[in-house]
């Protein structure tokens, strides 16, 4: 049985929302890391140049293995650093194709630099190695571009269930960078 399910993935890629929608249907525990990070005081500080909250990864993962440990039913863990953490028994990755994840960091008034660096991520698939390179196999990835939410939650409920194809390299945003060079 899936116990702990992590979904990751660029910011806007809609990690929170779907989310959301899943554990209300699934009946199930949700931890948003991010909110973990802050309650816990696992901030170190702002890289003023990014603009990023940095995070200590170690206390964070001590943390999220320690509520895997003490429940039982499934928990989903969402945010950006959840792949990072160690204990999934899945990983999912949520893709959305730069050009429109660039409308939506755009609404979030990042700065240019900030939509670029997180657009060339998206379009190298860096969530998705990172999480290949600790979970290998158990690592799943959906391109959500254009799906709704409840679309996106079916198919991850397909992932959950152990259905459907949605191993990594399944999804190339890669024309994206010759394109936007
Ligand atoms: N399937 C979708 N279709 C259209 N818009 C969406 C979809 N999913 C999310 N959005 C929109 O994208 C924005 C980002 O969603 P959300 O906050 O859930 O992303 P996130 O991945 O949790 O971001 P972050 O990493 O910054 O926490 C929101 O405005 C949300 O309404
Ligand atoms: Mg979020």
């Amino acid at each position: 049985m899936n116990n702990a399910i992590f979904i990751s993935g660029t910011p806007c890629t809609g990690k929170t929302t779907v989310s959301e929608v899943l554990a209300d249907r699934l009946d199930c525990k949700l931890i948003k890391i991010n909110d973990l990070a802050i309650e816990n005081n696992f901030v170190l500080g702002i890289d003023e140049d990014k603009g990023y909250k940095v995070i200590d990864i170690d206390s964070l993962n001590e943390k999220v293995l320690e509520i895997i440990d003490s429940n039982d039913g499934m928990i989903i863990f969402e945010g950006h650093l959840s792949h990072l953490c160690d204990g999934a028994d899945k990983v999912i990755i949520l893709r959305v194709r730069p050009e429109i994840l660039e409308k939506r960091l755009a609404k979030r008034k990042y700065s240019k630099a900030k939509i670029r660096e997180n657009l060339e991520a998206e379009a190298m698939g860096v969530c998705s190695a990172e999480a290949f390179d600790k979970y290998g196999d158990n690592v799943f990835e959906i391109d959500v571009t254009d799906l709704s939410i409840d679309d996106t939650s079916d198919l991850i409920n397909c992932v959950i269930s152990g259905n459907g194809d949605f191993h990594v390299g399944s999804v190339d945003f890669m024309d994206w960078l010759l394109n936007n060079f």
